[in-house]
């Protein structure tokens, strides 16, 4: 059984259906830790119910994003992962970090990448007009939102929504797309090709 580590920054509801969908036998592993940079994140609420071991790296606490960036890698390194799942981790990772683990973080982003990168993708794509939007899970590499799609979904965008709509309907969606992604990982079935994920 893979041992997975989820990184959350908030709220956790993906981390809640990850949690959720290993309860149900859908995804076959183990949740060895949430790691977090913030010491309100609900997400930590969370992780106490379902029995999951909490590590704190208090983003403010640091004198410098490389301090904590150090604190960090060593926090994942000592979880002894198989995978970290970027559930709603809203800082970017430090080069270090990736290069730490190739192949072995992966995040999930609420837009169709490589549309709307970075923070308030849903704005973004309300802004722009965009009829579809979605969420997509990918691997983790140096660029910003920019590493290898595993899945994505679609969700169309209606007139009535605002931010906070379209927002809400995608993460029903996140929801499905980030612990089927798991699984797939879970079960050797993502092989990187370049740029592509072939899934075998
Ligand atoms: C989710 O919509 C996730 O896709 C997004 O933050 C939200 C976290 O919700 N992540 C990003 O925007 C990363 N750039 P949650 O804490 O309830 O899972």
């Amino acid at each position: 059984m893979k041992r997975i580590a989820v990184v959350a920054s908030g709220r956790g509801s993906n981390f809640q259906a990850v949690i959720d969908a290993i309860r149900n036998g859908k995804v076959p592993a183990e949740c060895a830790a949430l790691i977090t940079d913030n010491p309100k994140a609900y997400a930590l609420e969370r992780a106490r119910k379902a029995g999951v071991p909490c590590r704190i790296i208090d983003y403010a606490a640091f004198p410098s994003r490389e301090v904590y960036e150090r604190a960090l890698l060593a926090t994942m390194q000592e979880a002894n992962a198989d995978l970290f799942v970027l559930a709603g981790y809203m800082r970017i990772l430090g080069a270090s970090i990736v290069m730490a683990f190739p192949g072995k973080i992966i995040n999930i982003h609420p837009a169709l990448l490589p549309c709307f990168t970075g923070l308030h993708a849903q704005r973004q794509a309300v802004q722009h007009g965009v009829k579809v939007a979605g969420c997509t899970v990918h691997f983790v590499d140096e660029s910003l939102d920019g590493g290898p799609i595993i899945l994505q979904k679609c969700v169309p965008v209606l007139d009535s929504d605002d931010e906070d709509a379209l927002a809400e309907r995608i993460l029903s969606h996140e929801h499905q797309c980030l612990p089927e992604s798991i699984r797939l990982f879970c079960e050797d079935r993502l092989v990187i090709e370049g740029r592509k994920v072939r899934i075998i």
